[in-house]
């Protein structure tokens, strides 16, 4: 895969068989289910510190969605990684616009549909694709020359357990299903109270999915702040954030 500024400021070690990074830019750990606020607070934040914003699920996103396009069934081992060496030449991300292209081709819109998410998901509990991700998504976070925020499922557990700073964003299924809803009807797409029960139920089972499977599943670091935006609007959860992180690494 390629990645503009593929300048790593990244020192990789070893240590007790466990790879650790010692980073020179701040990283802070974002982790948390889906529609929590994670993508736009965390990007915010970044625009107003002037860091770097990794929002890993896209790489889920984009792999589920070249699998599905080439037909690959996600339990047949070898295929996937014959399409996944095939491909990391040719996916592409852009940091400053977050577009993904496989080779030429734009595919940013393909990624962020319901379908898209839980297609992640599935593909997301399979190892050989979380292998092939730990190393881009260090990079990806680590070339920043201040700082960057990197948010996921297993960021401050498994991508960057060395972290500057943990957080775990979280709200109630509601609140995190009202949101979905009011972008979506935002856009035209929805509108009716089914389209939220369905909203609700997607999001309750990529919950389950993500946080009961085996390999690097959603769960709270231990030493990650909580931090929970049911009670609070955007403008109010990104000055939180900012606030959070400023106090902290004494920014
Ligand atoms: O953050 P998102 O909704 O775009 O992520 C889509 C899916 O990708 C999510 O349901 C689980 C998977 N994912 C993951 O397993 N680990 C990550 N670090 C990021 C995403």
């Amino acid at each position: 895969m390629d990645f503009e500024n593929n300048s790593s400021k990244t020192d990789h070690v070893m240590t007790q068989g466990k790879s650790t990074t010692k980073s020179r830019c701040k990283i802070v750990a974002v982790d948390g289910p889906a529609a929590s606020g994670k993508s736009s607070v965390c990007s915010a934040v970044c625009s107003k510190l002037g860091w770097n914003y990794v929002n890993t699920g896209f790489l889920y996103r984009a792999v589920a969605y070249i699998t599905r396009q080439e037909g690959i069934d996600l339990a047949d081992d070898s295929a996937l990684k014959v399409l996944l060496s095939k491909f990391s030449d040719s996916l592409r991300w852009e940091p400053d616009t977050g577009k993904v292209f496989v080779g030429d081709l734009d595919i940013t819109d393909h990624l962020y549909t319901d379908i898209a998410g839980q297609d992640a998901s599935r593909v997301a509990k399979n190892s050989i694709v979380r292998e092939l991700l730990l190393p881009l998504q260090r990079r990806l976070g680590t070339q920043s020359k201040y700082g960057a925020i990197v948010d996921g499922r297993d960021i401050g557990t498994v991508v960057f357990p060395d972290a500057d700073l943990k957080v775990f964003m979280t709200a109630s299924l509601d609140v995190r299903a009202q949101r979905r809803f009011h972008q979506l009807e935002s856009n035209g797409q929805t509108g009716s109270q089914e389209d939220f029960d369905a909203i609700k139920a997607s999001i309750a089972k990529r919950d389950i999915q993500d946080s009961a499977r085996g390999e690097a599943p959603l769960k709270q670091a231990d030493d990650a702040l909580t931090f929970d935006t049911s009670d609070m609007n955007s403008e109010e959860a990104i000055a939180a954030l900012v606030e959070l992180i400023s106090t902290k690494l004494k920014l």
